[in-house]
């Protein structure tokens, strides 16, 4: 690897994770810059920039080195403004205040990103703006080592097996907003491989989240047990990785091996939390 003197890293955890210093994500990377950070999300799944100050349009051009920023289903934002590709995730409602509402609060339920589009989505950078005192941390549940962990029994199972991931799906049991015409032809059901692999590494992936709806070829109800027991077993402890943030960290992660979800153990219509996020498009095969 081809590195800038001035930039280093360091893992978080043995699997997953690294924190990267010494660049400024305001500014257009150089080509070596670029790589190096690329080949560093290759390895490591997830990277922590401490202490960025960036804004929307700066967020907007990092994402854009890596692929094409994706917009979002559901276009008006709680202040009413049109939200595109970059926007924020926040707990506030249309006047501003820290609310519970699920309409908003989706992200607390695990999730890959876009997993509900053909291609998935690459990656996603989330960026730190007002956090709660405490508590609001990410978790992100590493799918590579929940797949490596399963019984072989399991293993051979689910061999095979494709699932159906759903933005209406999340919309009616999550949100409980239904879908208008418009968007629901914008979000047409798509099928995804239950165990993929990874398109850099090889290694095979446990794909679910909050969009897994049914399973191809199962009754409904056996398919949504054998989603819910998958997902518990990947979410165990030793497979989190919690990020706690400051301020200005800008964290980015790669959906195709992780799903995320942020953490409700503060009191969430009391302290206000928003983060600004934009996510790459995949590419597909998936
Ligand atoms: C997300 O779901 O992309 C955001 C996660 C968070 O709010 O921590």
């Amino acid at each position: 690897m081809n590195v800038p003197a001035t930039l280093t890293s360091k893992p978080i955890t043995p699997r997953l994770g690294a924190e990267v210093y010494g660049v400024d994500l305001r500014d257009h990377l150089s080509e070596v810059q670029f790589s190096a950070i690329h080949d560093l999300f290759q390895k490591h799944h997830l990277l922590v920039f401490p202490g960025q100050q960036i804004d929307a349009e700066q967020q907007g051009a990092f994402a854009e080195r890596f692929g094409t920023p994706d917009p979002v289903v559901k276009t008006e934002a709680n202040d009413g403004s049109y939200r595109n590709a970059v926007h924020t995730v926040t707990n506030l409602n249309d006047q501003g205040e820290p609310t519970t509402s699920m309409v908003i609060n989706a992200n607390y339920w695990w999730h890959s990103d876009r997993a509900y589009r053909p291609a998935g989505s690459l990656a996603t950078m989330l960026y730190g703006i007002e956090l709660p005192p405490t508590g609001g941390d990410t978790l992100f549940a590493d799918l590579i080592q929940a797949y490596e962990s399963l019984p072989e029994s399991m293993k051979r199972r689910i061999e095979g097996l494709k699932v159906v991931h759903s933005y209406e799906f999340m919309r009616d049991t999550i949100m409980k907003l239904p879908l208008t015409d418009e968007e629901r032809k914008k979000v047409m059901p798509v099928v995804h491989d239950l165990v993929p692999v990874h398109p850099v590494t090889g290694e095979k992936i446990l794909f679910l989240g909050m969009y897994a709806s049914e399973i191809v070829g199962l009754p409904l109800a056996e398919g949504r047990d054998l989603i819910t027991e998958l997902q518990e077993h990947a979410t165990q402890p030793q497979f989190v990785l919690a990020h706690k943030w400051r301020p200005g960290d800008l964290v980015m992660w790669d959906n195709r091996c992780l799903i995320h979800k942020a953490t409700s153990d503060y009191a969430v219509g009391q302290y206000r939390r928003v983060l600004r996020r934009v996510v790459v498009q995949g590419k597909q095969p998936f």
